[in-house]
């Protein structure tokens, strides 16, 4: 996605003050206008923070490339893991870090929802597996959360999704053995992505810290590069530690 120059180096304020001038100019009247206002803003954010992180890495010597595919279809991942290996020549691991949540209580929850959260982490690395049974991966990595472990209010799909990836990696990390290394990180809340402002002051008030970004970035790749293959060691969970003054209170999180 092209960030409009306009539109480009606002704060979150500003740029929803411009998208949403943008849509009235346009003589738009979108059903829930303030609901489409937030998602083409972040919209906008997410595809600017790509593009620094590109610039970023390029800088830093590293050739990346930045493709949109929708994990939970199997022809378009294969697709996409065929056009690495054509670039590349082979695929020596992957971090499965693609999620979404649609907190409801069960009774409130749609199929489609159910879907759209269970399918992107279960069905995606099922074909992530699929798409590179061929290459002799060195490293998977999966995304998951406490929320697996422990449960959480209004994210069953979540819950199962994310347990259902820990028990895959335990699979997967028997099955091949000292070769691989295999990861299913359950992570507490991050200071960011899923956590939005609204969720950071929830999860404040209940007395839980936040991942800050560079923290966990750090921890990620602490991580991988001090763990051995073991495969009794496949889950591992990944949280902030209490603050000073924080009030403990039963963790309830992403
Ligand atoms: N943030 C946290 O506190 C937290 C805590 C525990 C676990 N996690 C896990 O960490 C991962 C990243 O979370 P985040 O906070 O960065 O979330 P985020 O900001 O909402 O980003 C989620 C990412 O997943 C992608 N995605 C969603 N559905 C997809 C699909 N079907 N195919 C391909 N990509 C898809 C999104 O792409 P688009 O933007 O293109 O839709 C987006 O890049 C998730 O798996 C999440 O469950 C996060």
């Amino acid at each position: 996605m092209t960030t409009p120059l306009h539109l480009l180096g606002l704060d979150e304020e500003a740029l929803k003050s411009a998208v949403l001038a943008d849509i009235r100019a346009r003589g738009d009247d979108p059903p829930h206008l303030l609901r489409q206002v937030a998602a083409q803003s972040a919209a906008i954010q997410a595809s600017q923070a790509i593009d620094a992180t590109l610039q970023e890495l390029r800088a830093l010597g590293c050739e990346a490339v930045y493709e949109s595919v929708d994990v939970a279809n199997a022809a378009e991942t294969s697709a996409a893991a065929g056009r690495v290996r054509q670039h590349w020549g082979q695929i020596d691991g992957f971090v499965h870090g693609a999620g979404q949540i649609k907190d409801k209580l069960i009774i409130h929850k749609f199929l489609d929802q159910f879907r759209s959260v269970f399918d992107t982490k279960v069905l995606g690395l099922k074909n992530l597996l699929d798409a590179t049974q061929e290459d002799d991966l060195k490293l998977i990595v999966l995304f998951s959360s406490v929320a697996g472990r422990y449960g959480n209010s209004g994210q069953c799909d979540y819950a199962m999704a994310n347990e259902v990836m820990n028990k895959v990696a335990r699979a997967e990390a028997a099955r091949r053995g000292d070769d691989c290394l295999v990861r299913s990180i359950d992570w507490g809340p991050w200071d960011g992505g899923m956590v939005t402002p609204a969720l950071k002051r929830w999860f404040a008030e209940r007395g839980i810290s936040t991942i800050g970004l560079a923290q966990g970035a750090a921890a990620f790749v602490d991580e991988l590069l001090s763990a051995g293959p073991e495969a009794d060691q496949t889950e591992i969970i990944l949280s902030a530690r209490r603050r000073e003054g924080d009030t403990p209170r039963p963790a309830s999180a992403l």
